[in-house]
């Protein structure tokens, strides 16, 4: 999904060629998650003890905030090598079979977007993640037999925006289960500064701070927009990113102090001013915006519905009253006596 949005969740082309030399490769170097990490610390550790596979980890929650690059920490922090495919990928079960037979001992087998595979590649991981076996079925109509092959012993990790598209089945076959949240902004302040410091760009502490501030609680958000701040300094100032430079630069990219850009005050507007407050449903006001319904889903309202803009009820989406704040009105029904 291509997004040309500053402040998008969601890796647009750019952001690759960056995004390897910002990621964090150890667990301590991870930034935040606190329970996350810390319940990853004690998981791995046991693991490696016993010289055991890791159980199977599902990773999920908003784009951007750090489910690849915990994957790869995972096998880092394991020893082991990390193959890597994606749901969408897939196209035949004999691809991912193909795949599992040959995975070393231990490794980790990350499948991206885990949520977007075919039901009949889906079976096949099955008897692999519990039993670390593969049905494979040899000759077709009534002569059909199945036979099992073995599979090494091997760490599946899925990692999925929509934790709720996953069937029953194969959710519960996952042992550890990890939900991660926005980052708190001091969090994404220290990610700016890590990443300012990796970049070799000096900066202010209260200019990261401000970054922090707009990046959405995530830290693709945070790179992109400390890329684009530090293009600034250098074009229009000494190449230090103070205060002010990062203020003017901001300013310029129309991302405003709460991290929202045009999108989100359209789909905002949209609720308030076509659909009096909500509720309304997805549908309705994908058609209403010219969004994608999965978009809005995925990647403009999860941070809205963080920052108490807007509210999922089971008849739509509501803007809250905190919205009607943001843009100077007051809520219907609730009058200034
Ligand atoms: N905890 C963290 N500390 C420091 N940097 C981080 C952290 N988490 C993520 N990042 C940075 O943010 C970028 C995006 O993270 P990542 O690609 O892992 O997100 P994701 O959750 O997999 O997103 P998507 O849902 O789009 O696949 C990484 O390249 C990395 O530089
Ligand atoms: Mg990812």
């Amino acid at each position: 999904m291509t997004d040309p949005r500053l402040v998008s969740p969601a890796r647009v082309d750019d952001d690759a060629q960056y995004e390897a030399g910002l990621r964090p490769r150890r667990l301590d170097d991870y930034i935040g998650q606190d329970r996350v990490r810390e319940n990853l610390h004690v998981s791995i550790a046991a693991a490696a003890q016993r010289g055991e596979a890791l159980d199977h980890v599902l990773l999920y929650g908003p784009p951007g905030l750090g489910k690849t690059t915990l994957a790869y920490v995972i096998a880092n922090e394991l020893g082991v090598p990390i193959r890597t495919t994606a749901g969408p990928v897939i196209e035949k079960p004999g691809d991912l079979a193909g795949i599992l037979s040959n995975l070393q001992p231990r490794e980790v087998l990350f499948i991206d977007e885990i949520h977007r595979m075919a039901p009949s590649i889906e079976e096949i991981l099955y008897p692999a993640m519990e039993d670390f076996e593969l049905d494979i079925v040899i000759g077709q109509g009534p002569g059909a037999r199945s036979v099992k092959v073995p599979v090494e012993k091997f760490t599946l990790v899925g990692a999925t925006t929509r934790a709720g598209l996953l069937t029953a089945p194969l959710r519960a076959r996952f042992g550890i289960v990890h939900r991660l949240d926005f980052y708190t902004p001091a969090d994404i302040e220290e990610i700016v500064r890590r990443s300012a410091r990796i970049l070799d760009v000096p900066m202010d502490a209260d200019a990261a701070r401000e970054v922090a501030g707009r990046s959405r609680g995530t830290p693709r958000v945070a790179n992109r927009l400390l890329r684009r701040v530090r293009d600034y300094a250098q074009v229009r100032a000494d190449g230090r990113i103070s205060l002010d430079v990062a203020r003017a630069a901001l300013k310029l990219l129309e991302v405003d102090a709460h991290g929202l850009d045009e999108v989100d005050r359209r789909l905002l507007l949209t609720i308030i001013d076509k659909f009096g407050g909500g509720p309304v449903g997805l549908g309705t006001l994908a058609a209403a915006t010219s969004e994608e319904p999965d978009a809005i889903e995925d990647m403009h309202e999860p941070f809205l519905i963080q920052l108490g803009f807007i509210e999922r009820t089971p008849r739509g989406r509501v803007a809250t009253a905190r919205a009607y704040d943001y843009f100077g009105r007051t809520l219907p029904g609730r009058g200034l006596f």
